[in-house]
């Protein structure tokens, strides 16, 4: 028993020393174990993120090309286009054109008109009046009679229009069909309202009714034309629907916005906040 009792205690001891070294290395081990565990969620979550930074690139929409016939929309981001003299400008007032700008090449289409005197507002920029002759032409050939009513207008002669309107209808409901000065397109030299005997040539939506607004709606893209404040399009564009105003803008754009059904905005993919209808969820 004398002799059992220096064993016992040194067992004790022993195995105690065994267990405290144990739980030592298993609490080590724990901690490195988190540590690696960390340092791995860290690693994976920078891997992560560099691969959305990746894939955000990737899903950068590449610039439009130059055929646009097959492409949908969405598909492409398109640079927005401001300079005056270029067909693809964008003109609303978010956009407006400088106060002094006049296209150099305007001249008077050979088509019929509403008027008979002689007036800058017969004239277009010369790469719209030949596409406006080749459509009112064609048309002819359909028994479908267009007259032109109002093209170019200089910041000047827009700004008489606008402010006669605000005088007979107040500001608020003629910011809804008049353009402020330098913000019309008809400064552009590429816009012209058009009519028809039809329609006792005026510039009204029930123009759309007629055969020759009917005619237009589905045919205008194909000379390089747009419906250029498109029904129901009020909260993008700013105006009511006019059927009657015409916008060139050649034929690819025209072709992709009226078989996207976008208008000149929604290409851009920009937003006119400065309009009436103007609403933040589209
Ligand atoms: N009626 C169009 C918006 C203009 O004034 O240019
Ligand atoms: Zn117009």
């Amino acid at each position: 028993m004398k002799g059992k009792l220096p064993i016992t205690i040194i067992f004790v001891v022993l195995l105690t020393f065994i267990i405290f070294m144990g739980a030592a290395y298993a609490n080590s081990f724990n901690k490195d174990s988190i540590h690696t565990k960390k340092a791995n969620e860290n690693k994976s979550v920078t891997a992560s993120s560099s691969s959305i930074a990746k894939e955000e690139k990737s899903t950068q929409k590449p610039l439009l090309p130059k055929d646009l016939s097959n492409i949908e929309s969405d598909d492409y981001a398109i640079p927005l286009d401001t300079i005056p003299d270029s067909i693809s400008c964008l003109i609303n007032r978010n956009y407006p054109l400088p106060e002094t700008y006049v296209p150099k090449d305007l001249c008077v289409p050979n088509i019929d008109f509403s008027f008979g005197y002689s007036d800058d507002k017969k004239k277009l920029r010369k790469v719209a009046a030949r596409a406006i002759e080749k459509m009112f032409r064609d048309g002819k050939k359909k028994h479908v009679f267009l007259v032109a009513v109002s093209g170019f207008r200089s910041f000047e002669r827009q700004k008489q229009i606008y402010y006669r309107n605000v005088s007979n209808r107040g500001k608020a409901e003629t910011d809804t069909i008049s353009a402020l000065p330098g913000s019309s397109e008809h400064q552009s030299g590429l816009a012209m309202d058009v009519s028809s005997l039809s329609n006792s040539y005026s510039l009204s939506a029930s123009f759309a009714s007629t055969k020759e607004g009917k005619w237009v709606l589905k045919n205008a893209h194909k000379y390089g034309f747009i419906i250029r404040y498109q029904k129901n399009k009020e909260h993008i564009t700013g105006y009511h629907y006019e059927p009657w105003h015409l916008r060139y803008v050649g034929k690819d754009i025209a072709a992709y916005l009226y078989k996207n059904n976008l208008s000149l905005e929604e290409y851009y993919g920009v937003k006119d906040t400065h309009n009436t209808f103007y609403r933040e969820d589209y």
